[in-house]
C-alpha cells in the first residue's frame, strides 16, 4: 500500500526527520516550477538511466522520483512487461508525477508517497535509480531500506551535484548555495556517493559539467542484501 510520509509523525527518534522536513518544505515551493528547471540536465538523465542497463520485463525503482520526469524513459526501457516503481516524500512533487501517469495512461507505473527510509515494495527490484537525490544518498537509513528492496546484484545508477575539483574549487560556495535550494542537508558534496559505495560492487564514476556533477553506477553487493 502507498505510505504517507509525515516527518512530524516520525518523532524525535527518527534521525532524518529534521532533514526530511526541510526538504519537504523546499519542494512545496519548488514543485510548480521544477520541470522547467530540468532541461539542461536532460542528457545526464538519459545517460544515468542508460547506465542501469535495463532489460525488458525488469522492475526498477525511481528513488525520489519527484515529478516523474524519468518515468517515460524507464518505462521504455523495461517495456510493457516490466514495472516502474516511484517513491517520493513530497506530496506536491508526487502529485505532478501522478498526473503525468494519469495523462499517459501508464498501467505499469506505481507511485508511492513515501520517504525512502520507509519505502515498501511488493517485489524486489532489478535496478535503483538515484537521479539528483542527495539527501537520500546521505542517509544510511534510507540506503539500508532501499537496498533491502533490491535483489542481489541489482544495478544502481546515481547522478548528482558535487564540488568542483582543483582550480575550479573557488566556485564551490556557489555549488553549495545551489544545492541548498534543493536539499534538507545540502553539504557533504566532496564525494556524495561515499555512503553507498561500500554497499556496491563494480563502482564506476564519471564527472559531468566540468566536475560539478557526476554519474556513478554499480551493482548491489550480494553480501548487503543477504
Ligand atoms: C532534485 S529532486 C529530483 C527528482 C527526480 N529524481 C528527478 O530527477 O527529476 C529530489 C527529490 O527527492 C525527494 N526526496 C528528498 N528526500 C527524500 C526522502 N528521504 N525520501 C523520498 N524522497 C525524497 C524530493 O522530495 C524531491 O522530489
Amino acid at each position: 500500500m502507498p505510505q504517507i510520509s509525515d516527518p512530524q509523525a516520525d518523532g524525535p527518534n527518527e534521525p532524518d526527520g529534521p532533514v526530511r522536513a526541510k526538504s519537504i518544505a523546499k519542494y512545496r515551493k519548488r514543485a510548480a516550477g521544477y520541470d522547467a528547471s530540468c532541461g539542461p540536465t536532460w542528457p545526464i538523465r538519459e545517460r544515468t538511466i542508460a547506465a542501469l542497463q535495463l532489460q525488458p520485463g525488469q522492475r526498477v525503482l525511481d528513488v525520489g522520483c519527484g515529478t516523474g520526469l524519468s518515468l517515460a524513459l524507464l518505462r521504455a526501457a523495461v517495456g510493457p512487461d516490466g514495472m516502474v516503481f516511484g517513491c517520493d516524500q513530497s506530496p506536491e512533487m508526487l502529485a505532478i508525477a501522478q498526473q503525468r501517469q494519469i495523462d499517459a495512461g501508464w498501467s505499469n507505473v506505481r507511485l508511492m508517497q513515501s520517504a525512502a527510509q520507509q519505502v515498501e515494495l511488493p517485489e524486489a527490484v532489478d535496478a535503483l535509480l538515484f537521479h539528483y537525490t542527495h539527501d537520500v544518498l546521505r542517509s544510511p537509513a534510507a540506503l539500508a531500506r532501499l537496498l533491502a528492496c533490491a535483489r542481489p546484484q541489482a544495478r544502481v545508477a546515481i547522478a548528482g551535484v558535487k564540488y568542483f575539483p582543483g582550480w575550479l574549487a573557488p566556485l564551490n560556495l556557489w555549488v553549495y548555495l545551489k544545492n541548498y535550494g534543493y536539499n534538507g542537508a545540502p553539504g557533504e558534496l566532496a564525494t556524495p556517493w561515499d555512503r553507498i559505495l561500500p554497499l556496491l560492487d563494480d563502482w564506476q564514476m564519471a564527472p559531468t559539467q566540468f566536475g560539478m556533477g557526476y554519474i556513478g553506477s554499480g551493482r548491489v553487493s550480494a553480501a548487503k542484501t543477504a
